[in-house]
């Protein structure tokens, strides 16, 4: 009998959900959560309740599109952490009722390694070991990937993630959530040189990320004293400018961690990846240092139910279950 997998994540602002056969994603249904625009970021509360309302639909089609029904299902997966809690109780919740209804085991899967994982949903996949550099809106982690459930965190942040400081950067120009995506946008016509802004020098492979919003925020306010339009006039370059420093704080981390542990195999995961300033920074990097690249597709890259189903297999093959008593962990680790 093939191993048949339904699996759910629920940890931020996307209801998800995703079947897997025997390894092979047959599906990933995403439902976004734009309520959250208008406040300029994720509202725990509003999350949770959309999440409340898109689950069973999301789950509904992804059962139909898979051609399989309830009975072929050999355990449910789901997101434990980390993530908002009230967001994540809404996908335990339904998974553990989903897997005590149909006498299924239950499979606890880790957000952060699952979206390592997901460089194995399509070809190429990654050697081990490798390094991920996973970047999103809640994490910026280097992971020493040894096994397909065996990672080390090797370095991270100690504030801010670089998803929230290009968010928070964006907000400061006035621009919607989540701004990453604009940034990127207005940075292709911009000169990436035309500000200067700090680097943070944190030590071994750890990165901060707080330190760039700030110097934005003061920068920005010295120059609207000066010329009240600065903003509207030099948009792209200021885009451009921290777009830059992000991707230089990235960039010399991931060099120094390649080298130290003398690994070629590197990977990127998580929101951020989609920033088309890091993805050129890290083709000329490979060419330079001989690194063979791994770029998942985007819709693989944000937070996806297709990777937590990949997670889920792995631990289903080393029949690695949860009990009925399980309850999410916002700050879990690995
Ligand atoms: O992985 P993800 O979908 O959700 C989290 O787990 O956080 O990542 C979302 C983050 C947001 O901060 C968003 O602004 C950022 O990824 N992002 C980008 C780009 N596309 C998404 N940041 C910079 N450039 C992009 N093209
Ligand atoms: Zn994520």
């Amino acid at each position: 009998m093939k191993i048949n997998i339904l699996a759910i994540e629920s940890s931020c602002d996307e209801t998800s959900a995703s079947v897997i056969s025997d390894g092979k994603v047959l599906n990933n249904i995403i439902a976004t959560q734009s309520v959250h625009e208008k406040y300029g970021g994720v509202v725990p509360e509003l999350a949770s309740r959309a999440h409340q309302q898109h689950l069973i639909p999301v789950v509904t089609e992804a059962m139909n599109s898979s051609g399989l029904s309830k009975k072929d299902l050999s355990a449910v997966a789901f997101t434990k952490g980390p993530g908002l809690m009230g967001s994540l109780m809404v996908g335990v919740s339904f998974a553990k009722s989903f897997a005590y209804a149909l006498g299924i085991p239950l499979i606890e899967v880790n957000h952060m390694q699952a979206h390592i994982l997901a460089h194995f949903i399509e070809e190429p996949k990654p050697q081990f070991p490798f390094i991920c550099l996973t970047v999103s809106g809640g994490h910026t982690q280097l992971v020493l990937v040894k096994d397909f459930l065996d990672m080390e965190i090797i370095g991270e942040t100690t504030d801010d993630a670089v998803g929230e400081a290009f968010d928070k950067t964006a907000k400061l120009l006035g621009l919607p959530y989540p701004g990453g995506p604009l940034i990127d946008k207005y940075a292709k016509e911009g000169n990436p040189h035309a500000f200067a802004f700090p680097v943070s020098d944190m030590p071994g492979l750890d990165f901060s990320f707080s330190g760039i919003k700030t110097a934005v925020l003061y920068f920005l306010r010295d120059k609207i004293k000066e010329h009240p339009d600065f903003i509207q006039d030099n948009l792209p370059d200021i885009c451009a400018s921290v777009q830059y420093t992000l991707v230089k704080m990235l960039l010399q981390k991931l060099k120094k961690a390649a080298k130290f542990h003398r690994i070629k195999e590197i990977a990127i995961a998580g929101g951020v990846s989609a920033n088309s300033g890091l993805r050129e920074a890290l083709q000329l990097e490979s060419e330079k240092s001989g690194w063979e690249l791994y770029v998942p597709k985007f819709e693989y890259c944000t937070d996806n139910a297709a990777m937590i189903a990949m997670a889920a297999h792995y631990k289903f093959l080393k029949g690695e279950f949860s009990g009925l008593d399980v309850v999410p962990e916002a700050r879990m680790r690995f």
